[in-house]
């Protein structure tokens, strides 16, 4: 399998874990974030399994047909979901699978805050019945979808990022301009707890027919 946008590979890790045997190909674009995962894949003893590599998902070049999953978890909104899908067709054996997450609108009128934050983070997000949509135009069955729970921002997210936020406060606490960039940082979780009933993270999971 290939996992898209991998980041310092947590889920990377979990799911060498889960797939007893197989192998996975972990690829972002940011190579500190690869070099992390890669010292991980090490100390776990996975360097069999898991293959880190630094390289743009728009480029790469493996042979077409090559992989029976493409896993990606909040990464393929950088490349739009249509490029996603046309670029996993040609990763996919036939019947393989495509599972992925994508934000998405749960409301139409969200309050100007929030619309004008995805203005700048995500301006192309959709609704999940958006998303459906290009899956199913992009040539893909549909297998099933879920709201992730409140509790994916927050455990592993959110809830330490604000925890490291109020360490940085206490140490930076006569620098304005640093406290500035905290401010910047606490607002994304702060906008969270007053508007979750607008937005969250869809799973999709497609099948590529035979
Ligand atoms: C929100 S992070 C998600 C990371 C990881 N999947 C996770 O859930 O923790 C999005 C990741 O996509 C990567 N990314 C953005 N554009 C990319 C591209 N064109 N090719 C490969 N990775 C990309 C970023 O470097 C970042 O690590």
């Amino acid at each position: 399998m290939i996992d898209l946008g991998c980041g310092a590979g947590g889920q990377t890790i979990q799911l060498a874990g889960l797939l007893d045997g197989s192998r996975i190909v972990a690829v972002d674009s940011h190579e500190g974030s690869v070099a992390r995962l890669r010292a991980e894949v090490g100390r776990r003893g996975l360097s069999g399994r898991i293959s880190a590599v630094a390289a743009d998902m728009l480029n790469l070049d493996f042979p077409q047909g090559s992989f029976d999953l493409v896993w990606s978890e909040g990464a393929l909104y950088n490349i739009g979901i249509g490029n996603a899908m046309h670029l996993s067709r040609r990763l996919l054996r036939s019947g393989g699978y495509v599972a992925f997450t994508d934000a998405v609108w749960r409301r139409n009128d969200p309050p100007g805050e929030v619309r004008k934050s995805f203005e700048v983070d995500y301006p192309a997000m959709s609704t999940a019945v958006g998303v459906m949509e290009v899956i199913e135009r992009s040539g893909f069955e549909l297998k099933g979808h879920f709201t992730l729970p409140d509790e994916a921002w927050w455990g592993d997210f959110y809830t330490p990022m604000e925890a490291r936020i109020a360490e940085m406060r206490r140490k930076y606490a006569g620098d304005g301009e640093a406290l500035a960039v905290m401010d910047m940082l606490a607002a994304e979780p702060e906008m969270h707890r007053r508007h979750s009933d607008c937005y969250a993270y869809e799973f999709f999971v497609a099948r590529r027919p035979e």
